[in-house]
């Protein structure tokens, strides 16, 4: 709900009220837009406007040294005040949301209130229409959002500044975007236009940001804001795995459960910015948009600029609400199309299991082998297009080989179809290797400064997406290969940084968009693939988790979280990921042992069970999986189907000791919308001797609910106890003679059962102790062995 309110002097003030917050901003005595309050829900009275004049912070004079915003209001210094649009040159000396050069030379500009409208989502989406960015939506009839368009106006300089909020109310997310209109006679030069500004006057200092590089995504990192600046950025040309755009600014004692903290996040695949800064008078000024960093528009009379969206969210209930909150905004707002709501399949991809070792008959047996496990989908991944045998070649020309796929992808998809799993593919098409036909043929699409040396990623060039014919080239390149099949998934890769940045197709003076056009290329390529191909799936990439954005996932509802499959890591990266972004976008395999990229060995169980708090999928070569392997893949397979709802589109909560770093357990709960099933997640990083008690602790059940809580029935292997075999054992047992071998074929011991009934809020908050673990000092049926790297997942159904 928007709600304005008129002051004595008849200036509006506006709330946007959500469900459980308010973030209200009000027209200063100078005209600008002053930011009140962001926090939790409060009363606003339109009839009795004076009940809002605690949020106003007094001025009866301005600070030492500051500089005056005008004769006429000498007791305000725009250093001081909270505003909803800082520039530059008017005393602000602060992160600047707009930075303009004018023909003179000058950078000042200054922003006032002209006009406010609220307007419907359909039309902010008249208003944005050419804009070329994705943006939140709303399905008619499920949500009550409302945008809130103000109007300011520089007066001087004739410069017009929209800015749009728009409230979804459901799930307490507010977003902002800008749209600047140059109405003077000359040209203007953006050299910085944002997307969000917040303004706190409450100590928000402690961030939460996301850092890593490729296989270490998504490692979260708190740091506590003190002075200065703190600024979290990308400059690769994605949002990038080094730093997420997603943030926290979280109070001091802010934890999972307890305390104020805000969401922020922006809608938006390329350099985007965030810093926050504190200034000299306490208050924390943060913002968010695209990265000014060698970035320059120019604005000719009557051009406009649109701005990315930035999402916020408000908690006063810890990280683990903002995180739902933000989980509702995604799959309801961000995610479109026919797989907004379906249940996505468990995929067995070929990348692991062949490399770029591929050809029909391989493929053909590797899916067999999924077939017979249950797996739904199958994905050739790299290494299937003409003379594609290393990441050398190739990228370009996208011709199924002729050695390796005989009878191309129509006769493969039809063979793969007919064992009863549907078909799917690897594509990068945002690329060109420099040996391949099409560089021969258009050396001209590459980005690259003309006549200058280029540095390497990968053995392969972008295209120059700002180019449209180079667009062009890749819809319909791609519209051949989605149509040369029965292509049920699309797994769309992007494999490098951009270095050298230079467009041939842009004019020299346009160069300093080149990255920015880069970026609104792609969407409108996405945008058209995903409309010519509604029922594709499509699974956003790029070496992992180097595009992992809203942006993206306003086309694909789902991202490979990262290249990195070893459980243990995964366990972080999920985590991480979970605070801004749901189960059911980001993708999860099961990967063979010893992991390709850590070489660590960790349980089958354990991999799969960390994989199924993702859209689960399996990557290795199930056909040298020994058949004990295989059944325990059936199973796994068989229960997270029946269980696949709870996990991709329940809530998800996070237990609380996941929050320190050092924690040596972890945990996690899905609960469905109706919080009668609910599945959960223990697990242990090292192990340790002679301590065998562990708690899991489920969250979000139904309170006054009974439910059954039980585990799965586990056998263990005799292999898994070494020669400890040897003191219960009438023979001797060698470790790794044929002996063992033949044995642990046939010999299977029981492990622990989980099985009790009680009320939701015993389970919550008393937790469950669970049997004892294996702790070097006894072994019976009701001993969890539970060595390095163990997990056991558990369920909760309501039983009246
Ligand atoms: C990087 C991706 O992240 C991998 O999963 C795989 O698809 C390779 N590219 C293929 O080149």
């Amino acid at each position: 709900m928007i709600q304005i309110v008129k002051d004595s002097d008849t200036r509006p003030w506006f709330f946007l009220q959500t469900a459980h917050t308010t973030y209200g901003m009000r027209v200063m005595e100078t005209g600008h837009l002053e930011h009140l309050y962001y926090g939790e829900r409060i009363t606003v009275d339109s009839q009795d406007p004076s009940s809002c004049a605690p949020l106003v912070i007094q001025r009866a004079f301005a600070p030492g040294n500051t500089c005056t915003y005008d004769r006429e209001h000498p007791q305000i210094s725009m250093e001081d005040v909270c505003l909803e649009v800082g520039t530059l040159g008017k005393g602000d000396i602060r992160e600047p949301f707009l930075e303009v050069r004018f023909a003179d030379g000058s950078v000042t500009s200054d922003f006032t209130f002209d006009s406010y409208e609220i307007i419907t989502l359909k039309e902010r989406e008249q208003c944005l229409q050419d804009s070329g960015l994705p943006h939140s939506y709303s399905e008619v009839g499920t949500d009550s959002a409302e945008c809130l368009q103000i109007v300011l106006q520089d007066v001087t300089n004739h410069l017009e500044l929209q800015l749009f909020y728009t409230v979804f109310e459901e799930c307490d997310v507010i977003t902002r975007s800008a749209r600047l209109i140059n109405h003077s006679d000359a040209s203007v030069t953006l050299n910085r236009c944002l997307s969000a500004q917040l303004d706190l006057t409450e100590d928000y200092s402690m961030i939460t940001h996301f850092s890593g590089a490729w296989a270490r995504e998504m490692h979260r990192e708190q740091i506590s804001l003190r002075s200065g600046k703190f600024v979290n950025a990308s400059y690769t040309g994605t949002s990038s795995n080094r730093s997420n755009p997603f943030m926290i600014l979280g109070h001091k004692n802010t934890c999972e459960t307890f305390g104020s903290c805000i969401g922020c996040n922006l809608i938006y695949s390329g350099n985007h910015y965030e810093a926050l800064e504190k200034d000299s008078y306490g208050k924390l000024r943060f913002v968010s948009g695209i990265n000014p960093q060698s970035f320059s528009r120019e604005l000719t009379p009557e051009a406009h600029f649109d701005t990315p969206e930035a999402v916020l969210s408000y908690s006063s209930k810890g990280y683990g609400r903002l995180s739902r909150q933000l989980h509702s905004f995604i799959r309801e707002h961000i995610v479109r199309g026919v797989w907004k709501r379906r249940p996505r399949p468990v995929l067995l991809n070929s990348w692991e299991a062949c490399y770029f070792k591929i050809d029909e008959r391989k493929l053909l047996q590797l899916a067999k082998a999924g077939a017979d496990v249950g797996i739904e989908l199958f994905v050739m991944d790299d290494g299937w297009f003409s003379g594609r045998n290393d990441d050398t070649s190739s990228l370009g020309d996208w011709e199924p080989d002729p050695k390796k796929l005989p009878g191309g992808i129509a006769s493969l998809s039809k063979k793969i179809k007919a064992l009863g799993v549907d078909f799917g593919l690897w594509v990068e098409p945002e690329m060109i290797s420099e040996n391949s036909r099409l560089y021969q043929e258009h050396p001209d699409w590459a980005m690259m400064i003309p006549e200058h040396p280029h540095s390497e990623g990968r053995n392969q060039r972008l295209l120059d997406l700002c180019n449209p014919e180079v667009q062009q080239y890749v819809i319909d390149s791609m519209t051949k290969v989605f149509s040369s099949g029965d292509i049920r998934y699309v797994k769309w890769d992007m494999n490098r940084n951009f270095s050298d940045i230079y467009s041939p197709y842009l004019p020299a003076a346009k160069q300093g968009e080149t990255a920015h056009r880069y970026v609104l290329g792609l969407y409108h390529i996405m945008n058209e693939l995903t409309t010519r191909f509604p029922e594709i799936l499509f699974e956003g990439c790029s070496s992992g988790g180097n595009r992992f954005d809203l942006g993206i996932l306003s086309y694909f509802p789902q991202i490979w979280a990262s290249d990195n499959t070893d459980a243990l890591c995964r366990t972080g990266i999920q985590n991480s990921y979970s605070y801004g972004y749901p189960l059911s976008v980001f993708t999860a395999h099961v990967s063979s042992c010893p992991n390709h990229q850590t070489l660590r060995i960790t349980p089958l169980e354990t991999r799969f069970q960390v994989a199924s708090f993702g859209v689960l999928g399996y990557e290795c070569n199930l056909k040298d999986l020994s058949g004990s392997d295989l059944n325990a893949i059936r199973e796994q397979i068989a229960l997270y189907k029946k269980w696949r709802d709870v996990f991709q589109f329940g809530s998800f909560y996070r237990g609380a000791e996941n929050e320190a770093s050092d924690s040596e357990t972890l945990s996690w709960t899905c609960v469905s919308p109706d919080g009668r099933r609910a599945v959960g997640l223990f697990f242990r990083r090292l192990t340790v001797p002679n301590q065998s008690h562990d708690w899991y602790r489920p969250v979000g059940l139904l309170p006054d609910v009974k439910y059954h809580f039980y585990g799965r029935n586990i056998k263990y292997n005799l292999k898994d106890f070494g020669d400890l075999v040897n003191t219960v054992s009438p023979i001797h047992i060698k470790q790794g003679s044929a002996l063992q071998e033949i044995l642990s074929r046939f010999v299977n011991m029981d492990g622990e059962k989980e099985d009790l009934t009680a009320y939701g809020d015993t389970l919550m908050r008393a937790g469950i102790a669970l049997k004892p673990a294996f702790a070097g000092t006894g072994y019976n049926s009701d001993t969890r062995l539970f060595p390095d790297f163990s997990s056991r997942i558990y369920f909760m159904e309501a039983v009246e």
